[in-house]
């Protein structure tokens, strides 16, 4: 039996409309997701002990049960335990690149890759639809982390559509390390302000859902149409996190400030993201709002769009 090693790239929300509640307690999404290159590394190997353990030197990743790495292994143990009781446990080495709880999915595509992992070093042979299967029990975005690249994704985040491919632009990424934003609480705070504008009927959310699918960014991305993409970038839950984190608010503003594509906050936040054609512009830009910024605590990172989701190295 093989070990394996496996780059785990992040994503950024180009688009971010909440349409409205589902019986389960999350909320319909229609959005679109785009891979990054910026990517965590994870190792994979059999432990020779009945037991998962993670390796990980980041503070902030934890090492238990409560990490989502740890609880894709363990599905897959639990899914598959004639294997498990003949191949033994897991060990995982996880090199994080990603910066952490950023709303970039680090966590989810670090799950994606142990699935993808598992599914390898125990020879299980599953299908991407069945490892899909898998990666939606486990949360909203560990099925788009699998396959990656520019998609539609609806219900909870986790019904895909591949819309294209956006690999020649450059993206900046902007976060500051003390700030973290809790998912459910964005979520939350948005029903609580927002739930009577949520759409109750199938109908409508299928209405929703197509008027996404042949809107505007849709079709600017088919096109590859950079200028009318960053002008479209849209995202719901800037509302409720905006004005409750200046720091994301300022850098919005900064970003909004100066020549880009476009700038949105990713996901729940607190990421700030701009795009550029360029690698020298998106170098530039950093530099610039790094300096007016003028804040040791904000880290920022230059990458580029990718068209994958996780691979094998
Ligand atoms: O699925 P995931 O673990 O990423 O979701 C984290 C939290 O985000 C959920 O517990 C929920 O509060 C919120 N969420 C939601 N609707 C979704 C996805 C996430 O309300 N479609």
């Amino acid at each position: 039996m093989q070990s394996y090693s496996l780059l785990a790239p992040g994503k950024i929300n180009l688009y971010l409309e909440i349409i409205g509640d589902r019986p389960d307690g999350f909320h319909e999404l229609v959005m679109i997701l785009q891979s990054i290159e910026l990517a965590d590394r994870i190792d994979i190997k059999a432990s020779g002990t009945q037991k998962i353990t993670i390796y990980c030197d980041h503070p902030q990743v934890p090492l238990d049960e409560t990490n989502l790495a740890y609880k894709a292994a363990l599905l897959m143990c639990e899914v598959f335990p004639d294997v498990y009781a003949n191949y033994g446990g897991i060990d995982l080495r996880i090199t994080k690149n990603l910066p952490v709880a950023a709303g970039l999915a680090g966590g989810s595509a670090d799950a994606a890759a142990v699935l993808v992992g598992v599914n390898l070093m125990w020879n299980l042979g599953l299908t991407q639809l069945e490892l899909q299967e898998l990666a939606a029990k486990l949360g909203s975005d560990i099925p788009f982390c699998l396959n990656g690249g520019t998609v539609i994704a609806t219900g909870r985040g986790e019904k895909l559509d591949e819309i294209g491919c956006l690999d020649n632009l450059w993206v900046v990424l902007a976060k500051s390390k003390t700030t973290g934003v809790s998912t459910p609480w964005a979520y939350q705070t948005y029903r609580q302000q927002y739930s009577d504008s949520y759409i109750t009927d199938p109908d409508g959310f299928r209405h929703r859902r197509d008027r996404v699918s042949t809107g505007a960014l849709v079709q600017a991305i088919a096109a590859k149409d950079s200028s009318k993409i960053g002008g479209l970038l849209y995202n719901d839950l800037e509302k409720v996190v905006l004005p409750n984190y200046p720091q994301v608010e300022q850098l919005k503003t900064e970003f909004s400030s100066i020549e880009t594509l476009g700038t949105m906050m990713s996901g729940s936040g607190p990421t700030v993201f701009a795009l550029f054609e360029t690698k020298e512009q998106a170098d530039e830009v950093a530099k610039q709002v790094k300096i007016s910024i003028g804040d040791p605590d904000v880290e920022f990172w230059v990458t580029k769009l990718a068209s994958n989701g996780i691979q094998v190295i």
